[in-house]
């Protein structure tokens, strides 16, 4: 792609300029567009860069293992897996409105990227897969005069008071150029087919309290739902697509017995950029059988429930 091509080579020597020989550390989150940024910073200044994975309790099914193994096997660049689940789930615990979790979760990022800012020598930046959608709705929706909808986790004036510079070589791109960015870098074709995966994880999609035993309920049933959309040969028609755990248990009847257990929802959106959205028009099939099989192999759910709106008025993720 020729128009990629040139933009690579313009950012790699932008982030050069702007970061001489200073260390930089890059927060990985194993989305598209992190990993998008981490690749073209190290191909701009190499091993001036450490690659930062922190798993705060709040990813998928599986989700560390393979992130870390895909940066291990194909890209020969420092990364350290932080394993900070106590500390989030710690301070997260008992806290259940939205935005002071998405607050509470931004401020130990930046704690824990100063740890390791520290431990890898010294770095003087810290670099984040931050686009322009991203930028743009933490200020104002639909160009109205600051209304904050969400606070994203990565964006923000945070960085003063931390003491590290930003780096953000994405900012001006939206989602379908970073993906052809990532492959003109030569990222695998598996990675940069990702649907997005929001820095917060699996935090705003547990409306209410976050427990251990929610979010583990909410792993496999978001693998159960996945794993349902890869046999029906759906995954990459949809923009997003995800389970919600609800803060409300409901009566049902299995077998002989009754039950007392959580309602989830499922959540599929198309999307160009993430600005607006519509739900996906799964056939009543298909959704009946996920419910079936989200019933029947995860214990802890007793109901299951298609989240048909559309962004506007709603927003994709459910905080
Ligand atoms: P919403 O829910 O605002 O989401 O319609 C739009 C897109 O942004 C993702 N999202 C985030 N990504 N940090 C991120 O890196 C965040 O704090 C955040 N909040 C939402 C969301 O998954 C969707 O793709």
């Amino acid at each position: 792609d020729w128009t990629m091509g040139a933009y690579r080579e313009e950012a790699i020597a932008k982030i050069r300029a702007q970061v001489g020989d200073a260390k930089v550390i890059c927060g990985l989150s194993g989305g598209v567009d992190s990993s998008v940024a981490a690749v073209l910073i190290h191909e701009a200044i190499g091993d001036q860069l450490t690659c930062v994975f922190v798993d705060h309790g709040l990813l998928r099914k599986g989700e560390a293992e393979e992130v870390v193994k895909m940066f291990r096997d194909n890209y020969n660049m420092p990364l350290i897996h932080a394993d900070e689940q106590d500390l989030f789930l710690g301070e997260l615990d008992g806290q259940s409105d939205p935005e002071t979790k998405r607050k509470i979760i931004g401020k130990l990022f930046i704690d824990v990227f100063q740890k390791h800012a520290g431990e890898v020598g010294g770095a003087k930046f810290l670099a984040q897969g931050t686009l322009y959608p991203d930028v743009i709705e933490s200020v104002s929706f639909s160009g109205g005069p600051s209304v904050t909808i969400k606070s994203h986790h990565n964006v923000g004036g945070l960085p003063e008071k931390m003491g590290l510079k930003l780096v953000e070589p994405l900012r001006e791109l939206f989602k379908d150029e970073v993906r052809a960015l990532g492959r003109e870098l030569g990222l695998p074709a598996s990675f940069i087919g990702r649907h997005p995966f929001p820095g917060p994880g699996l935090a705003i999609r547990c409306p209410g309290e976050i427990t251990r035993p929610k979010l583990e309920i909410l792993r496999e049933a978001d693998a159960v739902y996945i794993d349902q959309i890869r046999k029906h040969g759906l995954y990459d028609d949809i923009w997003q697509a995800f389970v919600a755990i609800l803060p409300v248990r409901t009566v049902g009847v299995m077998g002989d017995g009754r039950t007392y257990d959580f309602a989830c929802a499922l959540r599929a959106v198309t999307s160009v950029d993430g600005m607006t959205a519509d739900y996906y028009p799964f056939s009543h099939e298909f959704l009946g059988e996920t419910a079936t099989r989200i019933i029947n192999e995860v214990p802890g759910i007793n109901r299951v429930t298609y989240d048909i709106t559309s962004k506007p008025p709603g927003t994709i993720e459910w905080e």
